[in-house]
């Protein structure tokens, strides 16, 4: 008998970006308020766990990514007492929620940076990676450089992402000691654990090795948009992995992450931490360091197809179950970082019909899926071509380059920064068709504009008691997962392994086997069952059609599956 799987195996994660979610004080901004007075909307939903973006203070270069108190809300989210109503609320409807915690780096203007940087011999002077001069070419991934010059100090700091994002020492026992005591504050008051913001930048090649690609961070970006051959396209992927190949993934992480493991242990009730990062090696022996880490190997694809999705979970599957303690998988299409999924993985065709499959998809895999809030209504990215309302830096950044460094003309940089950038998939999240799309009252200027198709059907209130909906949809689908153990806790075991359309595999514990059939293509599918001794002669039970056809039951020869059709069905 395999033990029974801990809440964060079985639970559906959703990703709430706080400062787009809800804003119930008018001001344009998302709130602890107003994430309290969606809480019945995600039980109804159907998820079970929360994450959140950072709330701490932050002068936001990074949004929340560049914190100044770890121990704080962010005054324009609430208060610490409306932060501990939204995890009593939560936890009251059987919610949990995780933090983002960010141990690279902090924000410059936190009171550990302010100190170190005052002198080379205060208390904190070596909190933070300091030198007398750059003493490589290493780039910032997010504004070039990544030694900027502290003229308190007369030395350089490294960071790498923004200048205003300075990286910690590590090496340094009291910043790992200061960072377990912010941990414990959250821990203290009832947090069930945290996502680790880039985990793979914490330690830096000790002898500093330079890279030796021969562009910097703007032009190799400008290589990347304009590579269109796959060899063109090979080069500019090796060369981004050359640039920081000295900067990411180092020794030492596996120390680190058991120490901070034996914090949350020292908690009842398993509280967990998932990594921002893809490498199954952060998750230790299976135990006693990371529970879980992203599978972004899914999402990192031009187009998601049936062969993709079955070399990723054999891949993926085979390393997890080589830890000495079995490891448990975590898919995600989507997140604050990147395009969001209805547009990154559709084909201006059939985007719907995709969005659709990719949700059944994460939500059927074996492994915690990660939703990201706006997918469950089909929010798209949506392009600010105005580089003046550009609110992230990091596109800002690129957007000068381009105009000034590399004489692009700003037509074209204002549509590359448009496309890179980020805001683009964190705009407000859409309530009603209502002004702002009811995310701040009609007279307010949300702080990222809101996406103009609320109007047209893509937000909560309309699509809430339509049964055809994207949102009914995310609705019925989360419903059959809580109620087929075997899609939340079985085996994955892949069928018809050469077919191009579609994705057939079944999921399967002890007391029960569920068929998952995912047709990826246009055309109406035959599928033989007669295949597989696995299908052969079974009774099947139909739990699920995307089409809302008539059920499929019995023991047909051919499944009839038609064209982007999802079918599931427990097998008798
Ligand atoms: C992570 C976050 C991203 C942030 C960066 C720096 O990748 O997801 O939003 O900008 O770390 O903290």
């Amino acid at each position: 008998m395999n033990p029974p799987l801990k809440w964060w195996q079985t639970a559906v994660f959703y990703q709430i970006y706080p400062r787009s979610f809800a804003d119930a004080n008018g001001d344009g901004i998302g709130d602890f308020q107003g994430m309290i007075s969606k809480l019945d909307y995600l039980a109804d939903l159907g998820v079970d766990a929360l994450w959140l973006s950072p709330h701490f203070p932050s002068p936001n270069w990074d949004w929340g990514y560049d914190i100044s108190d770890y121990c704080g809300v962010a005054p324009e989210y609430g208060s610490l007492g409306d932060f501990q109503a939204f995890l009593r609320e939560a936890h009251a409807r059987d919610l949990r929620v995780i933090l983002d915690l960010v141990l690279n780096h902090t924000s410059d203007e936190h009171s550990w940076f302010l100190e170190s940087k005052s002198s080379r011999d205060n208390p904190k002077s070596d909190w933070y990676v300091w030198v007398d001069t750059p003493p490589n070419n290493w780039q910032s991934c997010f504004d070039g450089e990544a030694w900027t010059y502290s003229p308190e100090r007369g030395q350089y700091y490294y960071h790498y992402f923004m200048k205003q994002q300075p990286d910690l020492n590590w090496h340094n026992p009291q910043v790992k000691q200061a960072m377990w005591g912010a941990a414990r504050f959250w821990l203290d008051l009832g947090v069930d654990g945290f996502r680790l913001d880039a985990i793979g930048t914490i330690y830096e090649d000790p002898a500093l090795t330079p890279h030796r690609v021969p562009l910097n961070l703007a032009g190799l970006r400008r290589a990347s948009e304009l590579a269109t051959t796959p060899a063109e396209r090979t080069r500019v992927e090796r060369y981004w992995h050359d640039m920081f190949k000295n900067q990411l993934g180092q020794p030492g992480m596996h120390d680190l992450m058991k120490d901070l493991r034996a914090v949350l242990d020292e908690y009842p009730g398993d509280r967990m931490l998932v990594g921002e990062d893809d490498n199954i090696d952060y998750m230790g022996t299976g135990e006693g360091e990371l529970n879980l880490v992203f599978n972004f190997p899914l999402m990192r694809t031009r187009e998601i197809t049936p062969p993709h999705i079955r070399r990723n979970q054999k891949e993926r599957l085979a390393r997890l179950d080589e830890l000495p303690v079995r490891g448990w998988g975590c898919n995600t299409l989507g997140n604050h970082d990147c395009t969001r999924l209805y547009s990154r993985f559709g084909d201006r065709a059939h985007d719907a019909e995709l969005a659709r499959l990719n949700a059944a998809l994460v939500l059927t895999l074996r492994g915690t899926p990660f939703l990201y809030n706006g997918e469950e209504i089909g929010m798209t990215d949506f392009l600010i071509t105005d580089p003046s309302q550009l609110r992230d830096t990091m596109a800002t950044w690129y957007y000068a380059s381009l105009v000034n460094d590399l004489k692009v003309e700003p037509g074209e940089a204002a549509l590359r920064a448009a496309e890179m950038t980020r805001d683009k998939n964190r705009t407000p999240m859409q309530w009603s068709n209502q002004p702002n799309g009811g995310f701040s009252p009609a007279e307010v200027t949300p702080w990222l504009p809101v996406n103009p198709d609320y109007g047209a059907g893509v937000n909560v209130k309309d699509q809430q008691d339509d049964p055809a909906s994207l949102l009914s949809y995310y609705r019925r689908l989360l419903r059959v997962r809580r109620s087929a153990p075997a899609l939340a806790e079985g085996e994955y075991i892949p069928l018809h392994l050469t077919a191009k359309a579609y994705l057939a595999f079944l999921r399967k514990v002890e007391i029960q086997t569920v068929l998952v059939v995912l047709n990826y293509s246009a055309k109406r599918l035959d599928l033989d069952l007669s295949r597989s001794s696995q299908l052969r002669g079974h009774v099947l039970r139909t739990l699920f059609r995307s089409s809302g056809r008539a059920r499929l039951d019995g023991s047909p020869r051919s499944l009839p599956i038609g064209a982007f059709e999802v079918y599931i069905a427990e097998l008798g």
